[in-house]
């Protein structure tokens, strides 16, 4: 059985879904395709269903951000021209736009907005400590992808968001990242954080720890932590309100999930896990997308069978091309390329066999399952996305269409 009959694409379910939604959260482990996907996805509802589409990345291939136009840094939105998508052979319905996740720009808007006034605003963002805090709190990085999904959502602009996520070490990250957030601004340890540095320094329980931090950090920069966390404590509330408004946008019946995954062992089972999870937060799960999985006609018994056959005629094969017009190299050579090639193939179509056993593991109780094959080279421009952003919709390949890595 192949793979694409093990998960058929169903075009009219997927387009039931796009147009029920207005907002796509593409989930899944590192380096599997979200980015990719997500702006396939875009594209594709751009092109075939129309209206305004915009679709938020998170650091994507330099390649990818140039053909999205999405060459300087900025949390501005640029729209694909239309002539882009026509040279790619396709008249485009809507209006497609692109975004990247500028994670600077976003922590200092939220600082602008939460902080009580201006001058505590300005101090934060002027505090040493707030630069290298914000940037490399990695929670943070999935927090801002939510908060700015949430924001751009509030404004309203577009009819559907495609939003890719960061590359977390934890997919589930993503998932509680909001919940987090809040779980923060009332923890022990921003409390305690927040206490001022001197009456600190007489707690009989901190004071070992206190005098080595003091010789080791100095007194200084213990102190600059402690101005930066009561600075950071005014933005409680709005922090803490806004934390519980991104979730509620997840949670919501206009919000989707889409779970990327390729269908080797741990992106898959860990694409297991991320579904369980998901179903655990009652978050929906609305689009699966198996992506660079290998060609269909691997695990057809046809191409078995003439592997086979491949195999077993090699010696007399190579035979007859040596005896062929001008000769040809000594058949036991071509005799062992013949059998190299169908054990080959062979070994393929085992991994083939095992991706569409995963594959439907992945797909059971589920709606709309998406297979995208390996493209040769990379997904670097409009017509390679929508190449991929097809054979989500279910159309095969076309041959001819191969790009140069
Ligand atoms: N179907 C495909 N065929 C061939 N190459 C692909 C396919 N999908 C994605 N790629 C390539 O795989 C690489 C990783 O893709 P991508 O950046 O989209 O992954 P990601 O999940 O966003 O990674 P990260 O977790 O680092 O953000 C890129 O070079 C991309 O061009
Ligand atoms: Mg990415």
């Amino acid at each position: 059985m192949s793979l694409a009959s093990a998960s058929p694409a169903d075009p009219a379910a997927l387009e039931q879904l796009v147009a029920a939604k207005e907002v796509i959260v593409a989930c899944g482990s590192g380096g599997v395709g979200k980015t990719t996907v997500a702006a396939a996805l875009g594209a594709a509802v751009a092109a075939r269903l129309g209206g305004r589409v915009l679709v938020l990345t998170v650091d994507p291939a330099k390649r990818l951000a140039d053909a999205l136009g999405l060459g300087g840094i900025g949390n501005e939105a640029t729209r694909i021209p239309p002539a882009a998508f026509e040279a790619a052979g396709v008249k485009p319905k809507g209006e497609l736009y692109a975004a990247m996740l500028d994670m600077s720009e976003s922590w200092d808007a939220l600082v602008r907005r939460h902080a009580p006034d201006d001058r505590t605003a300005r101090q934060i963002l002027n505090n040493p400590l707030y630069k290298n805090i914000s940037r490399r709190f990695s929670q943070g990085q999935d927090y801002i992808a939510m908060e700015r999904l949430y924001e751009l959502h509030e404004e309203g602009s577009y009819d559907l968001l495609v939003v890719d996520t960061p590359p977390s070490r934890n997919a589930l990250d993503l998932l509680d990242a909001p919940s987090r957030m809040q779980d923060f601004f009332s923890s022990r340890l921003l409390q305690w954080l927040t206490v001022p540095y001197r009456s600190r320094l007489i707690n009989m329980a901190s004071r070992p720890f206190y005098q080595v931090a003091d010789r080791v950090l100095g007194s200084q920069l213990l102190q600059d932590l402690a101005d930066f966390f009561i600075l950071f404590q005014t933005m409680r509330e709005g922090f803490v309100a806004r934390a519980a408004a991104v979730d509620r946008l997840l949670h919501d019946l206009r919000t989707t999930f889409l779970l990327v995954t390729t269908l080797e062992a741990v992106p898959g089972r860990e694409a297991l896990e991320m579904k369980a999870a998901l179903a655990e937060r009652r978050l929906h799960l609305g689009l699966l997308v198996c992506n660079r999985v290998l060609p269909a006609a691997l695990t057809d018994p046809d191409s078995q069978e003439a592997a086979e056959a491949l195999s077993a005629g090699a010696g007399d094969l190579a035979r007859l091309l040596a005896s062929g017009a001008g000769g040809g190299p000594e058949p036991d050579v071509t005799a062992r390329v013949i059998e190299e090639v169908a054990a080959s193939f062979s070994n393929f179509r085992q991994v083939a066999t095992r991706e569409s056993e995963l594959a439907r593991e992945l797909s059971s109780l589920h709606g709309v399952t998406a297979t995208v094959p390996y493209q040769p080279g990379h997904v670097a421009d409009l017509a390679g996305l929508l190449q991929v952003g097809a054979t989500i919709w279910g159309e095969q390949p076309k041959p001819g269409r191969r790009r140069k890595a």
